[in-house]
């Protein structure tokens, strides 16, 4: 609510492409998500009674949980006039305090207790997707109108040199380990085998990004997978998304110059492929990704957590991915590998061997979609905070590039 606090009822419709949300649908499906997976199943079993708060919305703001019933089509959530905003906020109102009555009913129960935090957890990745769902929106009108006045660092900092630093590889384990939350697809834990790699001390800049564009990389179809060669063509890309004629870029604040030292952003799995082969150089596989974002969370004794403090959250209200500066590094060297932007990896987002998605509709929620995704990794600066970890996988479709999607390379040191 905080997010959408500011934004007018027409802002809160829109749905400028399928993919993305009104952010009034967002904030209604976050709570049918407690009001369906959780009221639902649990208040009879504490022998009280279920009472739907409008029958419809069982429909309406399902995503999709087939087995909950066919939903609404995703392509036409913006058609809902009806229910209003306030009408909205009136039903988010009422499921808390429903969910907090629960709560209480309930005790320490371990079941209800995981699906609440997975409802929380579930929360906090549409919070991400307001941002950037909402950033679309308002880059396709014409006035480009600013979310929030956010300052920012002044354009044209000094980024970070960039070096890289090596890692032996060997035998390692990855995969959630501990006892606070993660998703399904993190688990089992399980061994990788991984050769001796270098990784980048920082994501790629602007300015980098620049001087592959300058050096012809949108006109040269030696350096792009096939798919993503007929991408560009169709699409007719020939440079990020959100840049604009002139050295400027679309942001959550508005129009403003490009601060060239700042990490290159909504790039698609196909640009950062492309980028990383015309550098010498490949994106992280995710194993080789975890192997770095482990040591670094061990180092700050948080097992698994984020190393969180040198990275740009949600929580900064940037909204907007900033430069990495020398002195910002982990012991490692490395700097921003969490927050920011999300980083692309080369491994295809597939279950972990002896992955089991729970059972009933909650099993829905990531195995189904284990097919022509990729792996992203460590959160950018549209991410809760204490939502990433070590062992998070996001994954998106490679042509997206609406997320705040960057690039870290890394080179095989054979
Ligand atoms: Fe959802």
């Amino acid at each position: 609510m905080a997010l959408a606090a500011g934004l007018t009822a027409e802002d809160c419709m829109v749905q400028s492409m399928v993919e993305a949300s009104p952010i009034k649908w967002h904030l209604a499906h976050v709570t049918w998500f407690f009001e369906t997976l959780i009221l639902e199943q649990w208040l009879p079993k504490l022998g009280r009674p279920f009472r739907a708060f409008c029958p419809a919305y069982r429909t309406l703001f399902n995503s999709y949980y087939v087995g909950i019933g066919a939903p609404h089509p995703r392509g036409e959530r913006g058609v809902l006039s009806r229910p209003s905003l306030d009408e909205v906020r009136a039903y988010r109102a009422a499921i808390d305090e429903q969910m907090f009555a629960l709560m209480q009913a309930a005790g320490p129960e371990p079941e209800l207790t995981r699906l609440i935090a997975l409802g929380a957890n579930h929360e906090q990745q549409h919070q991400e997707l307001i941002l950037t769902d909402l950033k679309h929106h308002f880059s396709r009108n014409p006035l480009l109108p600013a979310y929030r006045d956010t300052h920012s660092c002044a354009a044209a900092t000094a980024p970070m040199e960039q070096r890289f630093v090596a890692f032996a590889g060997g035998k390692d384990e990855i995969g959630h380990r501990g006892d606070f939350f993660a998703f399904d697809n993190e688990c089992p834990r399980h061994g990788v085998w991984i050769e001796p790699f270098e990784m980048a001390t920082r994501p790629v800049t602007n300015a980098e990004y620049l001087q592959f564009i300058e050096d012809g990389g949108y006109r040269r179809a030696d350096l792009w997978l096939a798919d993503g060669w007929d991408t560009v063509r169709r699409e007719r890309w020939e440079a990020p998304l959100y840049w604009l004629p002139d050295g400027e870029v679309f942001t959550l604040a508005g129009k403003r110059p490009m601060d060239t030292a700042e990490p290159v952003c909504h790039v698609s799995y196909y640009e950062a492929d492309a980028f990383a082969r015309w550098a010498k150089a490949r994106l992280p596989a995710e194993g080789e990704w975890e192997h770095v974002a482990q040591s670094q969370a061990e180092a700050a004794s948080k097992p698994g957590a984020a190393p969180t403090a040198c990275g740009n959250f949600l929580e900064t209200g940037l909204f907007h991915p900033r430069a990495a500066l020398g002195g910002q590094e982990t012991a490692d060297g490395l700097a921003q590998l969490f927050g920011d932007v999300w980083e692309w990896t080369q491994s295809a987002y597939l279950p972990y061997p002896g992955f089991q998605p729970p059972e009933g509709t909650v099993g829905e929620y990531n195995g189904k979609f284990m097919a022509n995704q990729m792996v992203l990794r460590g959160g950018s600066c549209a991410t809760p905070a204490d939502h990433i970890r070590a062992s998070y996988r996001n994954f998106f479709y490679p042509q997206a590039r609406w997320q705040f999607s960057g690039i870290r390379l890394v080179r095989d040191l054979r």
